[in-house]
């Protein structure tokens, strides 16, 4: 197993090293380190966490369109590291089931796929989830914040796809959803604890946006 896993985290650092929109290589590192911890907790299969946590986002929708229908990265990796026919099988049924869609969005069916979906989105949250939101907005030519914007909630998949607004409206219309989206014990006490630094930080962003500390 450690030498497969190896050759995998490899494959993400090769291929995601520069990117700056929030799904560089150390978010799919964290994600693994975050998910494997969950299986423990859940009892989950670990080598079906582990790759479905390291190629969650190798044929991401945003990144590589391309091959975000069938998955082409996931399995052409699987298949060059000799994975069993039936882990590929979980592996990219995981990968399809977890990303977050809006009012589109599913609960994995195994357990396996509850821990990668988790362990994604607590990196969504907390000064990570901070930090990836605002690298993200700037990478795509967004606002920080526009006072006049009012959050959309409710989207579907398709809307929330399409939808433009600040980086401080997209903690509303996302990232404070997760918490209650959760579905492992230990993911949702972590996210718990995320959301509530999350909104500390954003009173004292609010405080200081209306000059409330001076003077
Ligand atoms: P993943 O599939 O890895 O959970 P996403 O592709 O939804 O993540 O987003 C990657 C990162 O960019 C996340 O941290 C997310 O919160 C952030 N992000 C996505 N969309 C926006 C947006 N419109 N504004 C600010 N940050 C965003
Ligand atoms: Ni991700």
């Amino acid at each position: 197993m450690e030498q497969l896993i190896q050759n995998m985290i490899d494959y993400i650092e090769k291929t995601f090293r520069n990117d700056c929109s929030g799904h560089d290589y150390f978010h799919t590192l964290r994600v693994y380190r975050t998910a494997v911890k969950l299986a423990e907790q859940e009892g989950a299969d670990p080598l079906t966490v582990a790759l479905a946590a390291l190629l969650h986002d190798a044929d991401d929708f945003k990144l590589s369109p391309e091959t975000y229908p069938d998955k082409d990265n996931a399995r052409r990796l699987m298949r060059e590291n000799a994975v069993a026919e039936e882990t590929a099988e979980a592996v990219i049924r995981i990968i399809e089931q977890v990303s977050f869609a809006g009012t589109d969005s599913v609960t994995p069916d195994t357990i396996e796929g509850r821990c990668v979906q988790d362990a994604d989105r607590l990196d969504a949250l907390g000064a990570i989830g901070i930090a990836r939101a605002f690298a993200y907005g700037g990478s795509h030519q967004r606002l920080m914040y526009d006072p006049d914007e009012k959050p959309s909630y409710g989207m579907t998949k398709e809307e929330y796809q399409k939808h433009v607004s600040s980086s401080v409206n997209h903690f509303y219309e996302k990232l404070f959803l997760l918490k209650d989206m959760m579905t492992t014990a230990s993911g949702k006490r972590a996210a718990e604890d995320r959301e509530r630094f999350m909104k500390d930080y954003l009173d004292e962003f609010y405080r200081e946006w209306d000059g409330k500390d001076i003077g």
